[in-house]
């Protein structure tokens, strides 16, 4: 696993303490191109890539992350083959049912981000059920991005926003109408497979994230690129549009 990548990671974050993000993003992308280079059907990638999903939170956990989201669906994955959409939900069902009870048992605050109301009905109450089963716990904040889209949780921010007969609209009041109003923007975005783009992912958070592309593809992500990823995060100056050391 690269132990002294990690330790050198975990020095530097203690040396340092705003060299480790307090929420990292993930675009979990590659999925269908790990199967199709294996000939497999798509929705394999997928289930591999939830098996990447968990390696990872083992991972943030492990590292103390206290924020970790993953773009599981977006709006837009709607225009997908039937076949891979109903393969999609099944496995989203299954490993909701399989997992929540061991998140639970690990400390970890399952959430939900996206336009949950537009899903099946069942997989709306078995979030539900989740979502209260562990929302006192505060290990870690698990955030699934599901049925997500930046531009849709802006236009809805906007309409429950008119709808309150908001005048007053400045940064602080406007996040208040986003999906999870009081999860702190990501400080890092990472992004698998080689693609270097958002997707229409977090675009109001995303504003002064910092962004890491690799090659991997999502399936393959393990903890040598999570540290990587870290490490790279770690030597990045952010600056939020002031000069350095102001
Ligand atoms: C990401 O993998 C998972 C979802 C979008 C649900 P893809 O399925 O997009 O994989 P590629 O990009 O086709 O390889
Ligand atoms: C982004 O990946 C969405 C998720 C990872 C869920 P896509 O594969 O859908 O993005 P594009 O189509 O390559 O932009
Ligand atoms: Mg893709």
């Amino acid at each position: 696993m690269g132990k002294t990548r990690e330790k050198e990671l975990m020095s530097r974050g203690k040396r340092n303490n705003s060299g480790k993000p307090r929420h990292v993003a993930f675009i979990m992308d590659g999925n269908g191109r790990w199967a199709e280079r294996r000939h497999l059907p798509r929705v394999l990638g997928h289930r591999e890539g939830a098996k990447a999903l968990e390696r990872a939170v083992r991972f943030g956990v492990q590292e103390g992350i206290p924020y970790l989201s993953f773009f599981a669906f977006s709006t837009e994955n709607w225009r997908r083959p039937a076949e891979e959409v109903e393969g999609l939900m099944k496995l989203f069902r299954q490993t909701l049912s399989d997992k929540t009870v061991e998140l639970a048992e690990q400390g970890i605050r399952l959430r939900f981000c996206g336009r949950i109301g537009d899903l099946p009905a069942d997989i709306q109450e078995n979030i539900e059920k989740a979502e209260k089963m562990t929302s006192s716990l505060d290990r870690m904040q698990l955030i699934i991005c599901m049925n997500y889209g930046g531009r849709q949780e802006l236009l809805d921010a906007v309409a429950k926003a008119f709808a309150n007969d908001v005048s007053d609209l400045d940064e602080r009041s406007f996040r208040e109408y986003l999906y999870l109003p009081d999860v702190p923007d990501p400080d890092l975005i990472i992004r698998t497979s080689g693609e270097m783009r958002l997707s229409n992912f977090f675009l109001w958070q995303a504003s002064y994230a910092e962004l890491y592309f690799m090659d991997v593809l999502w399936p393959d992500f393990d903890e040598k690129d999570f540290i990587d990823a870290l490490m790279a995060y770690s030597k990045r100056k952010r600056r939020y549009g002031a000069t350095e050391g102001f």
